[in-house]
């Protein structure tokens, strides 16, 4: 796909402030991404903090990123930033950043959608995906199972009912009294217990169809805890409940992904979202994949985390085709409303 020649990609739809800087669509020449550790303090995210980290972190970090790819403000070819879904304060952020740049130097705008942008995420550094392939995006807001065709042709297969994967990750790390955010502390311990201590559910893996439902594996976690007080608890326990928390998520991702992937007869399946970084789950995917010949893009850790180069990068083939957005812009909360086809 052709591609805009150097781009300004913004970030900010929840509590990573990034901004990249991309050439000709595939070079990386400055990637910053600054995790706001603010939210560590309140187990969770907080918006209207989170707005106001970006606020003051943007202009640095764009300031930095130009320096670092030893590009003028006036050698930019065009910015793109994510303008929907996320936490609205958040986003209003960084799109009136990029529009006041965009009309401050005369470059044009694109509006990038945060979700379409974690489908081709692995683009990055796999190159462009055999299609037809399937994206399985999970994040602390989404869990969601996505037929690619194309840029922008997209059929929607399944999300989740209730929590996102990684909010139960979230929610179980913080019963277990281990902090936020709960991924990657749950994917340091459970090596360490015995997947099989518990036997929680497998939720919807014996159902038909592509979407998830994490709230009852969260209440049956909570369950096995009754009785055993309030943390800290014995760290064998916590190994214990982490290891078979962790089988019966990565059981269930995996199982509806190859599910999804037989659907479609998908030749490839890419993942994207802070709990792709997770390492079972990888390990899972890349044993079950490899058996049946698919190819899996997985991006490294910190593009599969919220990031601005891969807002740069839709953003860059979508200028290629002559989209751009208007002064109208805006920033947009729910997937619903930011006009991506959910069909
Ligand atoms: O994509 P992301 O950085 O932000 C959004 O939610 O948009 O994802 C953050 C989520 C958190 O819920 C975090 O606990 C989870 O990803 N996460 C992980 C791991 N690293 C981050 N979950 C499981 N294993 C990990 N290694
Ligand atoms: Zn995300």
């Amino acid at each position: 796909m052709s591609a805009a020649r150097l781009v300004l990609g913004i970030e900010t739809s929840c509590d990573d402030t990034s901004v990249a800087v991309l050439e000709d669509g595939r070079t990386l020449r400055a990637h910053l991404i600054a995790a706001q550790d603010v939210h560590r303090l309140y187990g969770g995210v907080v918006p209207e903090l989170a707005s106001r980290a970006h606020l003051e972190l943007l202009p640095k970090l764009v300031e930095r990123a130009l320096e670092e790819a030893k590009v003028r403000p006036a050698d930019l070819t065009a910015i793109a930033v994510t303008h929907a879904p996320g936490l609205v304060g958040s986003l209003v952020v960084g799109v009136a950043f990029a529009k006041a740049w965009g009309a401050a130097l005369g470059i044009p705008v694109i509006g990038v959608n945060h979700i379409e942008a974690h489908l081709h995420s692995a683009s990055l550094e796999h190159g462009e995906s055999p299609l037809p392939a399937v994206a399985l995006i999970v994040s602390g807001g989404h869990t969601e199972l996505v037929e690619v065709r194309g840029l922008g042709e997209y059929h929607w297969l399944g999300a989740t009912l209730d929590d996102a994967a990684g909010e139960a990750y979230d929610k179980v790390a913080k019963r277990l009294g281990l902090g936020f955010p709960g991924g990657p502390v749950i994917d340091r311990l459970a090596p360490q217990g015995r997947a099989d201590a518990f036997a929680f559910p497998r939720p919807m893996l014996d159902r038909p169809g592509f979407d998830f439902s994490f709230s009852g594996l969260k209440t049956a976690v909570a369950n096995s805890l009754k009785g055993r007080g309030e943390p800290p608890y014995p760290e064998e326990l916590v190994a214990d409940v982490a290891a078979s928390f962790q089988a019966a998520v990565v059981e269930t991702l995996v199982g509806k992904s190859l599910r999804a992937v037989g659907h479609v007869g998908a030749k490839a399946l890419s993942l994207g979202g802070g709990v792709a970084c997770n390492r079972a789950l990888r390990a899972a995917l890349a044993e079950a994949c490899g058996r049946r010949g698919i190819a899996l893009r997985i991006p490294s850790p910190r593009l599969c985390a919220d990031n601005a180069g891969m807002i740069a990068l839709v953003g860059a083939w979508r200028l290629a085709r002559g989209e751009r957005s208007g002064p109208g812009l805006d920033a947009a909360a729910s997937l619903e409303a930011s006009g991506l086809p959910l069909g």
